[in-house]
Parts: C-alpha cells; sequence; structure tokens
C-alpha cells in the first residue's frame, strides 16, 4: 500500500499542536569546546536498562560534534531561561556569558538547568530526515524543583499555576 501524500505544513500545523519541554543536548567538541543544542524531542525511553532518547535534524551542525565525542548531557530548562534558550538554537557564540561546569564525565553541565542528565550513546536510527539518538544513561541530578520551560506554536512559557 502506498503511503498518502500528507501536505508538510498541514503535518507542522498538527504537530503543533502538541507542547513539549524544552533541553539542552551538550557536549565536548574536539578542541574540547562545548557544543550543544535545543531540543524539544527529548523523552525517556526506557527505565530497565535506563535509556533517554531525543531527535537532531540531520541537517544539525551541531549533532555530528556530539556524535564524536560518544555522549551527552541533557540539560532540562526553567522557563526562567529563554534567553540562553534562544542563543543556544542561534547561530552566533551558543555559550557566551552561560555558566558550564565540566562533570566527572567530561560533559557540560548548565548550572541554572533544571535537571541534567548524563549518557552514552547507545544507538543512532535513520528516522526519516531526523536521526533517532538513544542514550545509556550514566548519571542524572535534579538540580532545582522550578517551573519548567514549555514550548509551543512557536511560544515560550512556563508550566503555570499548579491546579
Ligand atoms: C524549542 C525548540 C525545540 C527544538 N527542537 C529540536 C529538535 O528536537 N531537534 C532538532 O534537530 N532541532 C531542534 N530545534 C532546533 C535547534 O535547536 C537549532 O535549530 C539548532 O541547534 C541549530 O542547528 P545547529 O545544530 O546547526 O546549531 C529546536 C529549537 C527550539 C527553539
Amino acid at each position: 500500500m502506498s503511503s498518502p501524500t500528507i501536505e508538510p505544513g498541514l503535518f507542522r500545523d498538527v504537530l503543533g499542536s502538541y507542547p513539549t519541554g524544552v533541553c539542552v543536548i551538550t557536549a565536548l567538541d574536539d578542541d574540547k569546546q562545548p557544543a550543544g543544542m535545543v531540543v524539544g524531542t527529548f523523552t525517556s525511553v526506557s527505565l530497565d536498562p535506563p535509556l533517554v532518547g531525543f531527535l537532531p535534524d540531520k541537517s544539525s551542525t551541531s549533532w555530528p560534534k556530539i556524535e564524536k565525542a560518544g555522549r551527552f548531557c541533557v540539560n532540562v530548562l526553567g522557563s526562567n531561561q529563554q534567553q540562553a534558550c534562544r542563543q543556544i538554537a542561534g547561530k552566533g557564540d551558543k555559550f557566551a556569558g552561560l555558566d558550564l561546569v565540566i562533570s566527572d564525565n567530561g560533559l557540560p553541565v548548565m548550572a541554572d538547568a533544571l535537571a541534567s542528565i548524563e549518557c552514552t550513546i547507545q544507538s543512532v536510527t535513520e528516522a526519516g530526515d531526523h536521526w533517532f539518538v538513544v542514550g545509556s544513561v550514566l548519571r542524572l541530578e535534579t538540580a532545582r524543583d522550578d517551573d519548567p520551560m514549555v514550548f509551543h506554536r512557536g511560544r515560550y512559557g512556563g508550566f503555570g499555576e499548579i491546579i
């Protein structure tokens, strides 16, 4: 059976109705400089064994550096980190003025993130115009239990009032 033709605008519009949290995936490149990208596709994958995943676009220039490092840190952003998010998602100096700590696993951890999850890359599977990356968790912690960043239809917000 041939697959139906789905118009890209419709796909984006419908999938855009689904809100996400926002994370920064970090690693050190060959020159020991931080590399990183903002993702909304981060997800928990498995508890036993502990696995997480995310989907970098095949056009990402940051993903090849992270893949080469063989490991990555997931930094979960709080709702007050919009400026850092826009800077890292842009093409300029992604980490200028941001506080990074290099962990025992040799990974850059954002000091202001809500949580960090350090992983080794377990698998990278082709998924259309993206890669589906699965990471095996090495270390994880919650640094502060504050309002998470939420992304919906191009807008940033927080979880808001808890009811
Ligand atoms: C809220 C938000 C979520 C994003 N989610 C993803 C994602 O899941 N995968 C991806 O490849 N890019 C995602 N992007 C885009 C990248 O962050 C950004 O375009 C990328 O870092 C720039 O490409 P680079 O890797 O060449 O720097 C997202 C951007 C924003 C602002």
